[in-house]
């Protein structure tokens, strides 16, 4: 078993702390994605599971053992980078036999383990290329590859699909999930990309500014994001979020537009300032019971639907994601309809969800 457990982790460099306790148990087998904006500390966190890294405070255990003071080599872990990290004078089978040499592992097993994870990832034929002989993908796929024959408890991915094109990347992203179930590696994957998050992760660990904003499944964190940042951050086009208040039948907008929200108002203090989220596929268009009334100033035709991007009375942004070829024309005042049941209320001086 690998399970890995996060207590309350802190690392500081100098008199600066970049990791503010950060705590989280990663199942065996299952696959985190730690995700969030650049310098957030994805990268240090990930350094510190593998022991790059020191930690300053807290716990990090593998397997249930704590590994504070084991060595990086000694944690059984195998990490995949963003530039690859390959040997340009080795070839291929070289640079996934390297570290299992530099163990000492007896050749035959190296051979069988090289072949094994050639056959995985489809490089038998390429075995004998250089690096430069390869293309970006199959680059990504050598350092699985020397990933995979290490047959470690944990794979630590460090944003490997960055260099890519965005083909490719979806492309690499399937091979991934579909390589992560297959060998039931406990995995933590870090990217800075949403989408590649949610597609991939079993669940998700949303950072910001070194804390651990929310922990959980995709899904989960889509339907109710628990602080604004989260709410901001998981969806695309990201969720519109707008001042508002709570009025005595429903909540203010900032346009004075009244929405009758009485389910999701409950409990909160008339006056109290608010921030609204609501996400542009879960507007409507038109129809009678229309509450929100959008200015367009854009319309973006994606083929299989439409973005509107378009200002309140107020001026704030809104965006709109309508299905198929919604005509809109610039200037043009567009009534829109809002489901109380899928709007977000936080509150606006913590940003925690009501
Ligand atoms: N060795 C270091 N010394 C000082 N500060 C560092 C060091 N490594 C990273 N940092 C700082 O820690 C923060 C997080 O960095 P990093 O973990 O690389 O972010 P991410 O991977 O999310 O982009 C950044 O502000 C960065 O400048
Ligand atoms: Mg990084």
């Amino acid at each position: 078993m690998a399970e890995v457990s996060l207590r309350g982790v802190r690392k500081s460099y100098g008199a600066t702390e970049i990791i503010h306790g950060v705590s989280c148990d990663i199942a065996d087998g299952e696959l985190v994605v730690v995700v969030g904006p650049s310098g957030c500390g994805k990268s240090t966190l990930l350094r510190l599971v593998a022991g790059l890294e020191e930690i300053s405070a807290g716990e990090i255990a593998i397997g249930g053992k704590v590994v504070n003071a084991v060595e990086p080599k000694d944690r059984d872990i195998a990490m995949v980078f963003q530039n690859y990290a390959l040997y340009p004078h080795m070839t291929v089978r070289d640079n996934m036999a390297y570290g299992l040499k530099i163990r000492g592992l007896p050749r035959a097993e190296i051979e069988a383990r090289v072949k094994r994870a050639a056959g995985i990832l489809q490089l038998d034929a390429m075995l004998d290329r250089k690096p430069r002989q390869l293309s970006g993908g199959q680059r990504q796929r050598v350092a699985m590859g020397r990933a995979i024959v290490r047959d470690p408890r944990v794979f630590l991915f460090d944003e490997p699909l960055s260099n890519l094109d965005a083909q490719l990347r979806v492309q690499m992203r399937v091979e991934i999930k579909r390589l992560q179930q297959s060998l039931g590696t406990t995995s933590i994957y870090v990217t800075h990309d949403q989408v590649e998050a949610m597609t991939l992760a079993d669940r998700l660990v949303v950072m910001h500014s070194g804390i651990a904003e929310q922990i959980g499944p995709p899904l989960e964190l889509y339907e109710r994001p628990a602080t604004v940042f989260v709410a901001g951050f998981i969806g695309s086009p990201a969720m519109n979020l707008l001042p508002a208040a709570a009025a005595e039948s429903g909540i203010a907008l900032g346009d004075g537009t009244l929405l009758a929200l009485s389910a999701n108002g409950g409990g909160v203090v008339a006056g109290r300032p608010l921030t609204l989220g609501i996400r542009p596929e879960h507007l409507a268009a038109g129809g009678d019971g229309a509450a929100l009334r959008v200015t367009v100033e854009l319309a973006e035709m994606l083929g299989a639907d439409t973005v509107i991007h378009g200002r309140l009375g107020d001026g704030s942004l809104l965006q709109a994601r309508l299905p198929g070829a919604a005509r809109a024309r610039a200037g043009e005042i567009l009534p829109l309809a809002v489901d109380p049941r899928l709007i977000h209320l936080f509150d606006r001086e913590t940003g925690r969800r009501i």
